[in-house]
């Protein structure tokens, strides 16, 4: 499988994002809450049921731990093996390869690149490689990974080309960069640190011109970057705020819930605040998913307020004091206190 993929990926390459060429765009409307899921199945391939229901997102990430208790090597040819599945069944939907962008995952067969590569590492003042844990929900060695170095032009290439190969498949869109706004490494010098922060930023605002679809980069407010998700979205003024900020830059959101508050201690059926919150800032390519983790269990709930008749805005939020509203053409009206954080969505109104 991985022979014909990858060949018929050199053919297509290239094609993708040429000078003047329009983002591959996810599929939108109003209709309903646009959402997206991000997860994995450690155990191996989705099921059926599985599958009918990730088909009912408008963006799939396929995070790293795809496959990862199936003992071969490696996370991009799972990846690559369910995103051919869903692509098959249903085009319109925006894939998403995860990769890390400081942390050097050891599931990924780019791991063994960056084994025989150490002059793409990064080293502390004192000599050794800086080694990083990650989410202790995933497999890693207990002295951390390693690191990219992005202050070279090569390290950049090297990192970035594991999610061009990927694009280059034609049935993965786009990456999720994860932490994408990390500029400080431990034990690091001060100088290197600049040269990395900079070198950091450059790779992700280079590669989201290499590649058909999106580049998201996790928790990342840089505007010159035209995607982000909001990982540890909470119904408070912060995230509203930074909900609103990307919206006005243009940029496509992943609103992330579920870290904190009611959605957390709920699991996720109860979503009225962070959702709420939402729509007070939600823009033409904003997203919501509410999650505690990153595999298949903590996704597969359908709120119903997913299914509920939603519309177009019929104008940007406004605010009264501490508190917004906005009503959507479908007849929903939505307030959301930004200093309670009690948000109340009236999907009967009008
Ligand atoms: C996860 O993968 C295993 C092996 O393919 C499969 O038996 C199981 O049903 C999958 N679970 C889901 C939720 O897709
Ligand atoms: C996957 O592997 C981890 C670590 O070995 C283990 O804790 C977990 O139970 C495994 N999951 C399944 C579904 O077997
Ligand atoms: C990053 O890589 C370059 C090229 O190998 C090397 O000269 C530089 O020392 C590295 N930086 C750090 C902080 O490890
Ligand atoms: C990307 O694909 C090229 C061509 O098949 C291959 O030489 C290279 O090793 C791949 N790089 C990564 C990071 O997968
Ligand atoms: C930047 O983004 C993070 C999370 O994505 C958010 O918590 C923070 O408030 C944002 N900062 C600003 C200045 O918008
Ligand atoms: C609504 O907000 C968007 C994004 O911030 C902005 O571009 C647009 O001009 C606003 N529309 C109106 C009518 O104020
Ligand atoms: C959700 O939680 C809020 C409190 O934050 C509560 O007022 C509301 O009744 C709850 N909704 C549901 C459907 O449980
Ligand atoms: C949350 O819900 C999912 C199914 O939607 C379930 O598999 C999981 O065990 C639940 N977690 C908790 C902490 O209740």
């Amino acid at each position: 499988m991985r022979g014909w993929t990858w060949g018929l990926g050199l053919l297509l390459g290239y094609a993708v994002m040429a000078a003047g060429g329009e983002r591959r765009q996810p599929y939108f409307s109003w209709d309903t809450v646009p959402v997206y899921v991000h997860m994995c199945n450690e155990s191996g391939p989705f099921n059926e049921e599985a599958l009918a229901f990730m088909l009912r997102f408008a963006m799939i990430t396929l995070e790293k731990g795809q496959g990862e208790n199936v003992s071969v090597c490696c996370a991009e040819d799972k990846i690559l093996e369910q995103a051919q599945v869903i692509k098959a069944r249903r085009p319109d939907i925006h894939v998403l390869y995860y990769i890390n962008s400081v942390l050097d995952w050891e599931m990924y067969r780019l791991h063994q690149h960056m084994l025989a590569h150490p002059e793409h590492w990064m080293y502390q003042q004192a000599g050794a490689p800086v080694r990083l844990r990650g989410d202790p929900t995933f497999p890693q060695p207990s002295d951390g990974m390693l690191v990219f170095n992005f202050t070279t032009a090569a390290g950049r290439q090297f990192w970035a080309q594991s999610c061009i190969n990927m694009t280059q498949t034609g049935v993965i869109d786009g990456c999720f960069a994860d932490r994408a706004q990390i500029g400080q490494l431990p034990g690091v010098s001060e100088a290197d640190n600049a040269a990395y922060a900079l070198g950091h930023h450059q790779v992700l605002r280079e590669l989201q011109n290499q590649i058909p679809g999106y580049l998201i980069s996790n928790n990342d407010n840089a505007t010159d970057l035209d995607a982000l998700m909001i990982e540890t979205y909470q119904n408070d003024a912060a995230s509203l705020h930074a909900l609103m900020t990307a919206v006005a830059a243009g940029r496509l959101v992943q609103v992330h819930a579920g870290y904190h508050g009611i959605e957390h201690d709920s699991n996720c059926t109860n979503i009225t605040n962070t959702l709420a919150s939402f729509l007070i800032g939600a823009g033409e390519r904003s997203y919501y998913g509410c999650s505690l983790g990153w595999y298949f269990d903590s996704w597969s709930h359908w709120n119903d307020e997913y299914t509920r008749p939603l519309g177009r805005p019929l104008a940007n939020a406004t605010r009264s004091g501490s508190v917004w509203e906005r009503t959507f053409s479908a007849g929903v009206h939505v307030t959301f206190d930004e200093s309670t954080g009690v948000g109340s969505i009236d999907w009967a109104a009008g």
